[in-house]
């Protein structure tokens, strides 16, 4: 079973739980984007004392409880880091040997990225895990909902219908406990990590857990807006900004994170790595797991994890079926 004890120093509050903070307050506060712990938390006693209209003292006594309250500092103690690890959970791909791959699955409080070119499987996966993570815990699943991120309108709820009942599960069921989101733009795609919080926090307070956050793809719009080598350095903060915004979801929550990055495959390229995703550097460091996805002949594609410190180097070989990722 997964466990929602508490012990953790990041737990999920409300903003109506800080002192001197009724609805009426929040609802301000909410409209003035502060709408998260984080952000008050992180916000001068002017800013908040400006947006909810209320005196400096209580917005300083606001911000102090919002600081104790979501661990700004950054700073967590050992035992809270290993109490917050064991209760680490991990989802089937619907392939053994990708899993296996992946030491068991693709786990919470990470972020999984899927890199790979056009029709390599990225889309695929995301979609299969949005219904594994519905499965019982005994069946590789965690019994979580999903919330996708989409930049390219690529969800087809009829595909999860189909693997939904491949696997023997109430389709439209496991289409309620999926919440998608188009993103427009890159400031819209990070803007929906914030929502995806809130609407988390919603569905906790109703008894359904968000498991598994997806973003597909995650690259596309950055790589639009930011073209040419001027604004590499903004495009790879705000990049930075975002990844940072998705692991912390996959720490409150308890979620996996998954993202997709295309990449092209460059035949003409003779010297540098053909593996290497336009995120650059930064999707990089912050992924901790990173599989490269190429076809294969037909159904068949290859999965491999990039330079993952704890997880030996391998290959996995899987197929994309009418019911889903499955084993060769
Ligand atoms: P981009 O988003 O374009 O970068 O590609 P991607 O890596 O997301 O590719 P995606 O996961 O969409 O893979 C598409 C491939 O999956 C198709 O070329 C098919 O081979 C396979 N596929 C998708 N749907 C089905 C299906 O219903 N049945 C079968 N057998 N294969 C499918
Ligand atoms: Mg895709």
């Amino acid at each position: 079973m997964v466990e929602e004890v508490e012990t953790n120093s990041i737990n999920v509050i409300d903003l109506e739980d800080l002192p001197s903070v009724g609805p009426a307050i929040a609802e301000k506060l909410r409209e003035a984007g502060f709408s998260t712990i984080e952000a008050i938390a992180v916000a001068s006693p002017a800013e908040l004392s400006a947006a909810a209209e209320i005196g400096e003292t209580t917005a300083t006594k606001i911000i102090a409880a919002a600081r104790r309250l979501a661990n700004v500092g950054g700073f967590e103690s050992g035992d809270k880091v290993l109490e917050r690890r064991k209760r680490i959970g991990k989802i089937t791909t619907g392939s053994k040997a990708l899993d296996e791959l992946l030491g068991g699955g693709v786990e919470t409080q990470s972020i999984t990225e899927l890199f790979g070119e056009f029709g390599s499987g990225k889309t695929q996966i995301c979609h299969q895990l949005a219904v594994n993570v519905q499965l019982p815990c005994d069946a590789g699943g965690l019994e979580g909902s999903v919330i996708v991120i989409d930049t390219e309108n690529t969800f087809r709820p009829e595909r999860i219908m189909q693997m939904a009942e491949a696997k023997g599960l109430d389709a439209e069921e496991v289409l309620r406990n999926i919440y998608v989101a188009q993103a427009y733009n890159s400031n819209h795609q990070m803007l929906l990590v914030d929502n995806a919080k809130e609407l988390a926090n919603k569905l906790k307070r109703e008894g359904k857990h968000v498991k598994l956050l997806i973003v597909d793809s995650l690259m596309a719009h950055f790589r639009a807006e930011y073209v040419g080598r001027g604004t590499l350095a903004d495009r790879q903060q705000k990049l930075n900004r975002h990844l940072h915004d998705l692991m912390r979801f996959g720490e409150i929550f308890n979620a996996a994170i998954v993202v997709t990055n295309q990449v092209q495959a460059k035949p003409d390229t003779f010297f540098g790595d053909p593996t290497r995703p336009v995120g650059g550097h930064i999707v990089a460091h912050t992924a901790t797991f990173r599989v490269y996805l190429r076809k294969s002949k037909g159904e068949l594609r290859v999965a491999r994890l990039i330079d993952s410190p704890h997880l030996p180097e391998g290959e996995a070989v899987f197929r994309v079926t009418e019911r889903g990722i499955e084993d060769k």
